[in-house]
């Protein structure tokens, strides 16, 4: 099968969270499986061509790109992604690519992503390869089944193309002015006087894709159910339950390459189900590292994320006060909304011995902290898929969830009343969102981490469960099938 696969980031290019993690990793493994594989992401600033022994592309050359009547002069850069046959296509345009961060709230915001969609299209045509599926992620990519069927139908390069969009996150749904659609040059009878691409009289890149995939999916079972709710659904309820016979759920899958204690560059012991000895010593070296005093009676907690509200910064927040009253000791690892960065600052002024926390992006702190914690915590407002928790269970971290999707999905309640029967559980998990439901579930999990036996078998379920993208790149082959069999 030949898979045109975009997407505004992939590892190791250029990442914010996991929607890198999966789109650097599934292309991948699509292309393990046999098939022809191209992946596309805008070149950002920090995707540096020598490095990754990318070049010019220059039989695509120049790609003229038409925004709201005006022609842009865009060119692509060619690589692949590593270690794979994947070959990878970055759209060039400093103008719009060349900024702080990969999202802005600039006013060109809408612009940069239209022009990166066109772009994926044009250099399929330039190319003159035919993709039996189009599969696009969140809604930078969003417009581009539109823009096929409704700027592009008129190329026969596209008739048997079949469509396939995930959602990794309803929050974000590329919501600009109406004017958006006028600059994405769509016909008017689709956003002037109520036309079916408008959404409380403005657009949503989230929603066209909705209208328009042929097959839409998320990435876990428990959030594609959730997502039809109006508590989760975030608007677009009723544009999904249109589109129930098309949409589907698909957990993610996680690299265990780069992921996975026996391998990880980033920690100096590395360990294994059969001998945690290494655990320890990373506990010992993370926590000289951060400036914690060590002692292996004192559970550790590690928190890595985005510090916004959809991670459950909140209950934390609201429960960090009684949490520093327990014997534990936090490490902390985040990067969002400064307020939260704030609090967790003065926190750790206040309990120097008890918690550290860190702002700002760092890779090897995120291993480190995978590695060397005891508890992992991810409270959750809502998680379609979650990688961390994923990440915790093959480092025998042991995560304590808000039970919402994806983290529903892959971490099993503790039964501490069947403790030594089959599939007890592999972590901890709570459902009401408030900081006492969070405190009630960490203080479940240091009494059992007090009991080495428990503690060990709740660790080595959890290690070895696996999340590999064995079971789940094929189950999106399963879902390229229904695609193409519409
Ligand atoms: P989301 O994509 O919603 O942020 P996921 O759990 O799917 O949540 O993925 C988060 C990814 O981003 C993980 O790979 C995690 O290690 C990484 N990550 C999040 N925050 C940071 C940070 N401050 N520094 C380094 N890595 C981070
Ligand atoms: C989003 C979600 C996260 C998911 C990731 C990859 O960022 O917030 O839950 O794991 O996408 O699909």
């Amino acid at each position: 099968m030949k898979i045109a696969f975009a997407s505004s980031e992939m590892i190791p290019f250029a990442k914010t969270g996991g929607l890198a993690d999966v789109c650097g990793t599934l292309p991948k493994e699509l292309a393990k499986l046999g098939n022809e594989v191209k992946v596309f992401m805008p070149k950002y600033y920090e995707v540096n061509e020598y490095e990754y022994g990318h070049h010019y592309d220059s039989l695509i050359g120049e790609l003229k790109i038409s925004l709201n009547g005006f022609m842009h002069s865009v060119h692509v850069f060619y690589g692949k992604l590593p270690n794979s046959k994947v070959d990878a296509y970055f759209v060039h345009y400093p103008p719009f690519f060349h900024r702080k961060k990969l999202y802005t709230s600039d006013w060109d915001e809408d612009e940069r992503f239209i022009l990166f969609s066109k772009a994926v299209i044009q250099i399929m045509q330039k190319l003159g390869w035919s993709p039996d599926i189009l599969h696009t992620n969140d809604w930078q990519t969003g417009l581009i089944p539109v823009l096929l069927r409704e700027v592009y139908g008129w190329d026969s390069l596209f008739h048997k193309t079949k469509t396939v969009f995930t959602i990794h996150n309803i929050g974000y749904q590329g919501r600009f002015s109406l004017e958006s659609y006028k600059r994405a040059e769509l016909p008017k009878h689709l956003y002037e006087n109520g036309g079916v691409l408008v959404h409380e009289n403005d657009s949503n890149f989230l929603k066209c894709a909705i209208l328009y995939s042929d097959v839409i999916n998320t990435v876990s079972e428990t959030y594609a159910k959730e997502l039809l709710t109006p508590e989760y659904g975030a608007g677009m309820v009723g544009y999904l339950w249109h589109r129930t016979e098309d949409y589907y759920g698909i957990i993610n899958g996680v690299d265990y390459n780069i992921w996975n204690p026996e391998v990880d560059k980033y920690i100096p012991h590395k360990f294994s189900a059969n001998d945690l000895s290494g655990k320890a010593k990373n506990k010992k070296y993370l926590l000289d590292k951060v400036g914690l005093p060590f002692n292996s009676d004192i559970p550790l907690i590690g928190i890595v994320t985005r510090l916004v509200s959809q991670k459950g910064v909140d209950i934390i927040v609201e429960a960090l006060p009684e949490l520093l009253n327990l014997k534990i000791q936090i490490i902390l690892l985040g990067s969002g909304e400064k307020h939260f960065e704030e609090i967790f600052q003065q926190a750790a002024l206040f309990a120097p011995k008890k918690l550290a926390a860190f702002f700002g992006y760092s890779e090897e702190l995120a291993h480190l902290i995978e590695a060397g914690s005891d508890i992992f915590l991810m409270p959750s407002q809502y998680e379609p898929c979650g990688l961390n928790q994923i990440y915790s269970l093959k480092y025998g971290t042991v995560p304590v969830v808000r039970k919402t999707g994806g983290l529903a999905d892959t971490v099993q309640d503790w039964n501490e009343y069947n403790a030594y029967g089959e599939d007890t559980g592999t972590g901890f998990s709570f459902y009401e969102y408030s900081a006492s439901a969070l405190l009630q579930s960490v203080k479940r999990a240091i009494n059992d981490f007090k009991n080495e036996l428990v503690w060990r078998k709740i660790q080595s379920n959890g290690m070895s469960k696996d999340y590999s993208w064995k079971n789940s790149a094929k189950e999106y082959m399963a879902l390229y099938h229904r695609a193409l069999s519409k």
